[in-house]
């Protein structure tokens, strides 16, 4: 039986991040969260949960390691041993952690733009950044962002120890292929690097084409100097009840992780840990048909602003080249249109704006109505572009 996502679900009034930024007569398509219910197989373990009335300290489950490793196995035929995935509340904590694992002359290199939080986790550690932006090409289907693997060459220093990724890319929605990989793992090997890849959106493959790969399975040799980072709260549409797992494979560089969140981390709560055990055993149509429906919403994203959209293989943020309309701050523009929309420089590129589709199709047709009229006015407007 096919999931349904057509179902608008009234967010206001449950604290919701992301309906409670802007003014009510304001469609958020911002923060990374789904406008859609979590499936009935996770709600209802949850309240089978609830029937007991304590919710204390939990520790945390074998089977919920058995579930991932499971579940690793059967999407990437990746055999990952129990003792290298270390239960984390959440993959920013987690990139947070990997940071914290270096010395403190260190510098960290990101390809941007990136997921916003990715440009505080040096800072956050007292090390310095060197953020690289990635290159775009044009090829038949559009723009291409890739990691400039030159530029990233030039800008090595010898403190530079780390590289911190995320495959699929938020915001370009790239899906790095083998070549990428290749190229990247002799990066990482040539140069002495560690890799922390956050692969929270690993299943959000929109692109069938594409296909996903953890670099330290592609290039087992090189999993000792990798971290990956998974967590099911993406796909599943529950990111409120934190949980994700670092996958470690050298023994050293795991209790150093281990050793940063000693004390400083709460534990995952008990909800965390079932909802997320679920998830990893679920092999129901769940995925395949949110794709699907996902797939719809892009196809009305791209019918809406054309070549302004880059091709999208993953993730339910479409990418948007706003460049040409001038706006210095795309932000209250598309406010003042009636759209919430996360801003490209957030994330390191004024020329773009991030917007969510991962909404009830009614709800998404309104957006668009609203930003295609925002787009056309800003040649013609009056009002001021700030
Ligand atoms: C690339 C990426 N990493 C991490 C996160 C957040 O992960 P968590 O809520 O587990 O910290 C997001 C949420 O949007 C994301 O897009």
């Amino acid at each position: 039986m096919p999931y349904s996502f057509d179902q608008v679900i009234d967010r206001r009034n449950t604290q919701s991040t992301k309906w409670e930024k802007f003014d009510a007569d304001v469609l958020p398509f911002w923060v990374a969260d789904m406008d859609f219910a979590a499936p009935e197989l996770i709600l209802d373990a949850l309240r089978q949960r609830l029937e007991h009335p304590i919710l204390g300290y939990t520790t945390q489950p074998a089977s919920l390691t058995e579930a991932f490793q499971n579940w690793l196995r059967h999407h990437y035929s990746w055999d990952v041993p129990a003792d290298w995935v270390c239960w984390v509340p959440g993959v920013v904590p987690a990139l947070n952690l990997s940071a914290r694992t270096l010395p403190s002359d260190s510098e960290i290199m990101i390809p941007t733009p990136v997921y916003h939080p990715f440009l505080d986790v040096a800072k956050n550690a007292t090390l310095s950044d060197i953020q690289v932006p990635m290159q775009v090409t044009q090829n038949s289907s559009g723009n291409k962002w890739q990691m400039d693997l030159d530029a990233m060459t030039d800008a090595l220093t010898p403190k530079t120890r780390m590289l911190m990724i995320c495959n699929p890319q938020n915001p370009t929605g790239r899906c790095y292929n083998t070549d990428e990989l290749n190229l990247l793992a002799e990066f990482i090997e040539k140069h002495d690097l560690l890799l922390v890849s956050d692969e929270i959106h690993c299943n959000i493959l929109l692109d069938p084409g594409v296909s996903h790969q953890p670099l330290g399975k592609l290039h087992p040799a090189l999993a000792p100097r990798t971290i990956h980072l998974y967590a099911a709260t993406k796909v599943y549409n529950i990111p409120g009840i934190s949980c994700a797992a670092a996958v470690i494979p050298d023994d050293k560089l795991r209790r150093e992780f281990m050793r940063a969140r000693a004390g400083l981390l709460p534990g995952i709560g008990p909800l965390g840990f079932l909802s997320s055990e679920v998830a990893f055993n679920d092999r129901s149509s769940w995925v395949a048909d949110l794709m699907t429906y996902l797939r719809g919403n892009l196809a009305a994203v791209k019918a809406c602003v054309g070549d302004r959209l880059t091709p999208l293989e993953a993730t339910y943020l479409a990418w948007i080249n706003v460049a040409d309309l001038g706006l210095k701050n795309t932000e209250t523009y598309f406010a003042q249109h009636g759209i919430g929309i996360s801003p490209g420089a957030q994330f390191g590129n004024a020329d773009y704006i991030r917007f969510n589709f991962a909404c009830p199709r009614t709800t998404l047709d309104e957006g668009l109505k609203r930003l295609s009229y925002a787009i056309n006015q800003a040649g013609t407007d009056q009002i001021d572009k700030s």
